[in-house]
């Protein structure tokens, strides 16, 4: 199955924006469902938090699924603005993004992110994990920080609870408006064999196998397609182009159309 995520950000500003591009995607993300395989692909919109209650209620009776961009360390307490994971099930949200490199900009370390990541999938919640280097260099150390990056991210969490786990690979240099550009499909594939390495290591074969690997970062309706045929990618997570529902669309196609 290949995921298709948009990850919207802060982004539209206002609902009434966001309820458009939601339904412009619904339309065509119901066709592409319709047309492929039955569970073929799923697409997952991400839209900010205060958004998400009213995007479930127009997404209701469509095969897009809503995602939350964070959630807490835990269930209940007394923590003013954040977001109980268990509280986003039972509105419907089915997937969240964690570890995402604005976050961790923000000052989330690994640390706390493992503790996310445990909470969410004690919620039910499928996690979308974001790794990826800040820089590249010729000597490769770009592997080792993803790699700790990753175990890190992923400590404490039970083998049994990676069938809600998901990686997403998106180097920092690729992400946003300032990117240098998108990685390259051979960038992905030398990294998510690498990634692999480290999940069968951890999970052993079978789990290890079986946890898709996405690519983010600069992903737009041109180089969509390359990723999923050289690069071997499971699937996306889209920033920008997932606000333009044209762009988002044709992405969805190129996902529909893979093998
Ligand atoms: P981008 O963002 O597609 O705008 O580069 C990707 C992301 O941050 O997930």
């Amino acid at each position: 199955m290949k995921l298709v995520v948009g990850n919207w950000k802060m982004y539209p500003k206002t609902l009434s924006a966001g309820k458009k591009i939601a339904e412009a995607i619904k339309k065509n993300g119901t066709r592409a469902h319709l047309r492929g395989r039955r569970g073929q692909i799923k697409v997952v919109l991400c839209p900010p938090a205060c958004f998400v209650a009213p995007l479930l209620g127009q997404l209701k009776r469509s095969p897009i699924a809503v995602g939350a961009q964070n959630a807490f360390i835990t269930d209940e307490g007394a923590f003013t603005g954040e977001i109980s994971p268990a509280a986003l099930k039972d509105l419907g949200v089915a997937y969240v993004i964690l570890g995402h490199s604005e976050r961790r900009a923000l000052g989330e370390d690994d640390t706390v992110v493992a503790q996310k990541i445990i909470a969410a999938v004690k919620a039910n919640l499928k996690v979308i994990l974001c790794v990826g280097e800040h820089v590249r260099d010729d000597a490769g150390t770009y592997f080792t920080e993803v790699g700790k990056e990753l175990r890190a991210s992923l400590a404490g969490l039970p083998k049994s609870e990676t069938k809600h786990l998901i990686i997403a690979y998106e180097p920092i240099w690729a992400i946003g408006a300032k990117a240098l550009r998108a990685a390259l499909p051979k960038d992905f594939r030398e990294m998510s064999i690498f990634i692999r390495r480290n999940l069968v290591d951890r999970f052993g074969k079978k789990a290890g196998f079986a946890i898709p690997i996405l690519y983010g970062g600069s992903v737009d309706d041109r180089n969509a397609e390359g990723f999923l045929s050289l690069g071997g990618a499971d699937g996306f997570l889209v920033g920008r182009a997932s606000l333009d529902a044209e762009k988002f669309s044709r992405i969805i196609m190129a996902a529909q159309n893979s093998r």
